[in-house]
């Protein structure tokens, strides 16, 4: 490197002696001349480029001189007129410049320039090279070496002017929605470059501001932000040169993000109304956290309990759903909400499933209540169940019913058939219906069946005995459903049928009275005939009018213990009546009084024999209470029946009736003693104890049937003798005095009533069970309507 110092004005002489070219470094050619921009760093080398490559091929550069500005004398100098390039000597001013310059001739470039090292800003300006060769034409270039500028460090703003601060995040954006950013420098030379990275990768390098502006401006703007971005940081970078550097500044963002992703994960289950059931929902995504919310048919769940737990971007909520049997079908919404994003919100959806017990109701199908007697009837046992009801049952008045392919009552499934209505078909019809969640009945439904009437049973055709001159009433019994609107009777004489005039007739209800005094006509029988809204009776209710005759005798009497426990009971079947309105009488004998010790053979010609009866009972049925035997005594009881034509005969006579210390009854004295007034059957005591004694008969019933059962088995084992057990040694003294009289020392066995008890035994018995099985109202009738002392 050339060391060497001019002095400007000697060197300038020896230029011009040495080349006559002086005349081209003139000011008017140096404004000609373009001037190539070179930009240095400062701190940096610059360099300069010369092109010294000779025009002429062999030709060989002499000399090359660099000028700065307008100085005349050379910067720097090199002298190859003596041998090659490579051997020139350098010359450099040594000032401050020179003594930082360098020309290089060749290297593995090629391109020969002038390098100014660690270059400042004294060092701008125009340089120019003069190239001069043997034999080609000098040659000049000019560089305009300027400094690089860079521009302020990056200030950042958002869409709203405010300034991002230092340490700062940007933000918060909202995912899927718009970024804007707004970076920018002043002033840099060159012009500086303004770009957003993301990641290495540019998000935005287009400058905004004007050209010539001094301020640089790049706004970013993303339309729709990106979920990666939460949490990322990006860069506005500025630069005026590369060489330069850049000046970078970072933006962390603050970017809030919907939930992606909620789903009910609990598998969609029958849900049971019995117990609560939970159910788990997830979310994930949101930032920050999701909020869960659960709602039933567009409604918040309340009073439910909800367990949540939630991480930085995972919320999970399990609900504790009790369910009704109304929500069945209903929407189960899971919602996550991410309470900073306006509108950011997911939902997963199902539809729930109940499952409750059967709701159950009985319907007539394609008929309406009443129907008619005859026709075919369908129910339906009307379900709502999830999950379907499985099994059916049916239910007429209370009793399950069975399948009865005869009867015509075919139950299946849903469906209840019933073909050819009949009367007994009407009353209450119920169903149950069951699933997994239980089994439920329907309230009743009251099927009425309805019937032309009809003559009540045992009533189709009576005998009416008739005594001359006598009104008898004649009574028309007929069923109908609904009731009879009208009644009409006829006579039936040898003439012909001729109708009843109205005033004769008087009907209530379902029984119409048709006075009427044989002898009058010649009437030979009676006919009665009811009508209701179906229709007119088919077949008349018939009344033959036949002479009175007495009745016949009760038949297959017994003696057993009282079914309330107190004394003993008499009771016959009764015989015919005769055509007139029978009662029915009990006799009570005292044979063990030893007035008459031969009286030891009881035979209906004995009867003759025997001292009054020591008293009597009347009753309107054959059945008979005897509460005030007194024990040890033989009684001889006879029973026979009585109408306005006379006594039956020859009456039933029991014999040998007998009480062992069995205790008297509590009524005993009150009801039973042998009253000398026959009016005092009337009495309000005997009315108020026929209450207490229904009340107990009514209490009693469930263990009537044991009781008879217990009895009438033992009558049948031993016939003969019905002794009974006292267990009062003492009988009070009215006892004694009702009773007195009663013959003693009866202790023989009747070989006639014996016989007759076996033979009615069995068939009493069932009868029995049954009467009190089915028929309790009658028993009760039975009770009250017991017969009083005469
Ligand atoms: C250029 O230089 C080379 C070698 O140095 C020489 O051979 C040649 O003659 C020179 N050309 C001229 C025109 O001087
Ligand atoms: C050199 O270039 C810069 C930048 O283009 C310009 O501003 C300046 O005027 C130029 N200098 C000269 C002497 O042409
Ligand atoms: C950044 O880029 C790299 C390479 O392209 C990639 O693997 C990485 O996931 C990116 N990071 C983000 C946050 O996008
Ligand atoms: C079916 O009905 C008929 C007539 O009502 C009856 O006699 C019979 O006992 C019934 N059968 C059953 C199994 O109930
Ligand atoms: C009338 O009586 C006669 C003889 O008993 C009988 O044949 C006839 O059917 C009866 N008529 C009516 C309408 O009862
Ligand atoms: C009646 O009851 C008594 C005990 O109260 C008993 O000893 C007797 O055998 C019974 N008689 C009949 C016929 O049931």
């Amino acid at each position: 490197m050339p060391q060497s110092y001019y002095s400007g004005c000697n060197l300038l002489v020896v230029f011009v002696v040495l080349n006559g070219a002086w005349c081209l470094d003139t000011k008017e050619f140096q404004k000609t001349l373009p001037a190539r921009l070179v930009w240095g760093v400062p701190g940096k080398d610059a360099e300069l480029p010369c092109d010294i490559t000779p025009a002429l091929p062999n030709d060989n550069v002499t000399m090359i001189f660099w000028f700065k500005d307008n100085q005349g004398m050379p910067l720097y100098s090199l002298d190859a007129r003596h041998g090659p390039i490579s051997k020139a000597s350098h010359l450099a001013m040594s000032d401050d410049l020179g003594s930082r310059s360098y020309f290089i001739t060749e290297d593995e470039s090629g391109k020969a320039r002038l390098r100014i090292q660690n270059v400042n800003v004294n060092d701008e300006g125009l340089f120019r090279c003069r190239v001069d060769f043997v034999n080609s034409p000098t040659r000049n270039y000019q560089v305009n070496l300027t400094l690089v500028a860079q521009p302020s460090a990056p200030r950042v703003f958002d869409a709203e002017g405010r300034e991002i601060k230092i340490g700062h995040s940007a933000g918060p954006f909202l995912e899927d929605r718009e970024l804007f950013l707004s970076c920018q420098v002043t002033g840099g030379r060159p012009k500086p470059s303004l770009v957003w990275w993301f990641n290495g990768t540019i998000l935005d390098s287009v400058i905004d501001s004007s050209r010539d502006s001094y301020t640089t401006v790049n706004q970013l703007v993303i339309t729709s932000t990106p979920r990666y971005l939460k949490g990322a940081q990006i860069k506005c970078i500025a630069s005026s040169s590369e060489a330069a550097g850049y000046i970078s500044r970072e933006i962390p963002l603050t970017v809030f993000l919907k939930p992606n992703k909620v789903k009910i994960v609990s598998p969609n289950d029958l849900l049971s109304i019995s117990k609560s059931q939970n159910i788990r929902c997830e979310t994930s995504g949101s930032y920050p956290p999701a909020k869960l919310t659960w709602l039933l048919d567009g409604r918040a769940i309340r009073n439910a309990v909800v367990t949540e737990e939630e991480t930085e971007s995972f919320t999970g909520s399990i609900l504790s759903l009790n369910v009704a049997p109304d929500d069945d079908g209903k929407d189960l919404v899971c919602r996550a909400d991410n309470p900073r994003f306006p509108g950011g919100h997911a939902e997963d959806r199902r539809q729930i499933h109940v499952a409750y017990p059967p709701r159950v109701s009985v319907e007539l199908v394609g008929t309406q209540n009443p129907v008619r007697e005859t026709t075919d009837v369908t129910l339906r046992c009307k379900t709502s169940a999830t999950p379907p009801a499985d099994s059916y049952s049916w239910y007429h008045n209370s009793h399950l019913i069975p399948h009865n392919t005869t009867a015509g009552i075919l139950p299946e499934g849903d469906r209840l058939f019933l073909k050819n209505v009949k009367e007994s078909f009407a009353g209450y019809y119920a169903c149950s219906a069951k699933n997994i969640e239980g089994e439920t009945y329907s309230s009743p439904m009251d099927l009425i069946v309805q019937f032309e009437p009809r003559c009540k049973k045992g009533y189709e055709a009576m005998r009416v005995g008739a005594l001359p001159l006598e009104t008898l009433a004649v009574q028309c019994h007929v069923d109908s459903v609904p009731e009879v609107s009208r009644f009409s009777w006829t006579y039936n004489t040898s003439k012909g049928v001729l109708p009843v005039h109205g005033g004769k007739i008087e009907s209530r209800g379902d029984v119409s009275i048709l006075r009427f005094t044989p002898g009058s006509d010649d009437v030979e029988s009676l006919s009665c005939w009811a009508s209701n809204s179906v229709g007119r009776q088919q077949r008349p209710c018939l009344f033959f009018i036949t002479p009175a005759e007495a009745p016949e005798s009760p038949k297959s009497c017994l003696v057993r213990n009282a079914t309330n426990g107190e004394g003993l009971e008499v009771s016959c079947i009764a015989g015919k009546d005769g055509g007139l309105h029978q009662s029915f009488i009990l006799e009570v004998f005292d044979v063990s009084a030893p007035a008459d010790p031969q009286a030891g053979v009881t035979t209906l010609s004995d009867q003759g024999d025997l001292p009054p009866p020591k008293y009597r009972v009347l009753g309107e049925r054959p059945l008979f209470y005897l509460h005030n035997l007194q024990p040890g005594k033989d009684y001889q009881v006879s029973v026979y029946a009585e109408n306005a034509k006379g006594k039956s005969h020859p009456p039933v006579i029991l014999p040998n009736v007998r009480i062992d210390n069995q205790l008297t009854s509590l009524f005993f004295n009150n009801e039973d003693v042998p009253s000398s007034n026959p009016a005092a059957e009337a009495s309000p005591s005997s009315v108020n104890l026929t209450v207490i004694v229904v009340s107990l008969a009514a209490a009693a019933v469930v263990l009537i049937v044991s009781i008879i059962s217990v009895a009438a088995i033992l009558a049948c084992r031993r016939p003969g003798v019905v002794r009974m057990r006292r267990r009062s040694s003492k009988p009070p003294e009215e006892f004694d005095l009702s009773e007195a009289g009663f013959g003693e020392g009866f202790h023989r066995r009747s070989a006639q009533y014996r016989a007759s008890m076996y033979g009615e035994c069995e068939e009493r018995i069932s009868r029995m069970i049954e009467g009190t099985h089915s028929k309790d109202k009658r028993l009760f009738s039975y009770l009250t309507a017991r017969p009083r002392l005469q």
